[in-house]
């Protein structure tokens, strides 16, 4: 709880990283503004949600979240309530949360989070404030941060996406593709390492898109090589990479850049070239398996990790059959699976033949059963090996337990003391669930 007489601030974020890398950019903006961060909602003078869109569930999390916090509005007319992020670029949602939401002081889009303390002061004035900018007018840069962690940081290289996948809300929301200068990139990555960061994972809805837009143009390939450079940077990260644009010079790259660590995430959204098609992903169902293919030839320890949708407008059995037939083919090490969710505006939620709910539900739990299965094996292949691991913390669960990371994104957990924590270790991996390993630390 807050011991001091500074206002609590409580953001809940929703969504992707790119939004937790938000709220930490609103985190910074608050404390400079004279606000702390407190850990429970209740007491907190500044409630904020920091909202997602791209399928319905998130939204309606939204909707519940805000009955509790009517009630603490209520007993305190004085706490400020906010809302930002994805959901209220759609105007639908926006006019909705002015009229229905009455007790909503403040909504900002994902355009102009930077202008927070200019928002604030109105709405601390008594104003209610409603802003949000259909797109991109400045980037802000040098928006004070409060990253949750010390280690482990988020660097966005884009913004927005230019690929309009057809059932995608993002870039309605997020705008077209902005990529950020390459010298602002590289000093946002240096500082950190003098911060004490030593592993940073680059942020773009599609970070191989990185740099077309600059001039003289650059390519994601080209800034991977100048951030390896950096002296006391251990590993780098990067999410997400579209199929399409994934060329012969970055998977060169993955294989030979030290720092770069040997994880891609890599979509597939379905495994039936019709539905890709529809989808407007410009690859088909064995494009993707000659680049999968050709991306464990390079590197042949590489852990892929994907996202899927089963239950896209007029998915037959034979198109989700043809999805599992690639699932099964690859063998992700983990897959996020999604059920379709139409999203107002996207093309595809205005196809023909929307598969009923009953039939999604099926796919799915057959999906997410085949994919448990095949992360087990993958994971009991580390059995018996020795890996190197970043140490991040205690455990969630147990504080004698530390929790660490492989260079191909597993958590593995290992009794140790917290002088490791921050440190590199070699670890033995003794067990294997389908989403940890267990290991012992060796003696040096
Ligand atoms: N319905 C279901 N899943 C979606 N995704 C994006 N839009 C939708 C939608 N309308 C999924 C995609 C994407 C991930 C971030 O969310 O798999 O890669
Ligand atoms: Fe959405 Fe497709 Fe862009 Fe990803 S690449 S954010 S799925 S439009």
């Amino acid at each position: 709880m807050n011991k001091t007489s500074a206002p609590g601030f409580f953001i809940t974020t929703l969504g992707c990283q790119m939004n937790e890398h938000d709220s930490e950019k609103i985190a910074g903006l608050l404390e400079a503004a004279g606000y702390v961060e407190v850990s429970e909602m209740a007491g907190a003078k500044f409630i904020l949600f920091n909202t997602c869109c791209v399928r319905e569930n998130p939204e309606n999390k939204l909707y519940g979240r805000l009955g509790e916090v009517k009630r603490l509005k209520e007993a305190d007319p004085g706490i400020i309530v906010a809302v930002c992020g994805c959901m209220v670029q759609q105007s639908v949602e926006r006019d909705k949360l002015e009229q229905a939401y009455p007790y909503v002081d403040l909504i900002f889009g994902t355009h102009n989070l930077h202008r927070l303390p200019e928002l604030l002061l109105k709405v601390e004035a008594g104003e209610r404030v409603i802003e949000v900018w259909d797109e991109a007018r400045e980037e802000a840069e040098g928006v004070p941060t409060k990253r949750a962690d010390n280690l482990k940081a988020w660097v966005n290289i884009t913004y927005g996406c230019d690929n309009f996948c057809s059932y995608c809300i993002v870039p309605y929301v997020r705008g077209r593709c902005r990529s950020r200068q390459l010298d602002q990139v590289l000093t946002e990555i240096n500082d950190l390492v003098n911060q004490g960061f030593r592993e940073v994972t680059l942020l773009g809805q599609n970070v191989n898109a990185f740099g077309k837009d600059l001039t003289p143009p650059v390519d994601f390939a080209d800034l991977l090589a100048e951030v390896n450079k950096i002296p006391d940077l251990w590993r780098i990260r990067f999410t997400t990479s579209h199929p399409r644009d994934v060329n012969d010079k970055m998977i060169a790259s993955l294989a030979e850049l030290d720092k770069v660590c040997e994880h891609l995430h890599l979509p597939l959204q379905s495994g039936s070239t019709e539905i890709l098609r529809r989808m407007n992903r410009g690859y088909s169902s064995d494009d993707y398996l000659r680049l999968v293919e050709k991306i464990k030839t390079a590197v042949p320890d590489i852990s892929l990790t994907t996202d899927i949708i089963v239950g896209f407008p007029g998915e037959t059995d034979e198109d989700f059959a043809e999805t599992m037939r690639v699932v099964n083919e690859v063998k992700y090490d983990s897959a996020f699976t999604f059920v379709y969710s139409p999203r107002v505006g996207t093309p595809a939620a205005k196809m023909q033949n929307q598969v009923s709910e009953e039939v999604k539900k099926e796919r799915i739990m057959h999906l997410v059963e085949v994919q448990k299965e095949i992360s087990t094996k993958a994971n009991q292949d580390y059995l018996g090996r020795i890996v190197e691991v970043l140490v991040e913390g205690p455990s969630k669960t147990d504080s004698k337990v530390l929790a660490s990371r492989t260079r191909t994104n597993k958590l593995v957990h290992f009794p140790g003391s917290a002088d490791l924590i921050g440190k590199l270790v070699e670890v033995k991996i003794i067990e294997a669930t389908p989403w940890t390993l267990h290991g012992e630390v060796l003696t040096r």
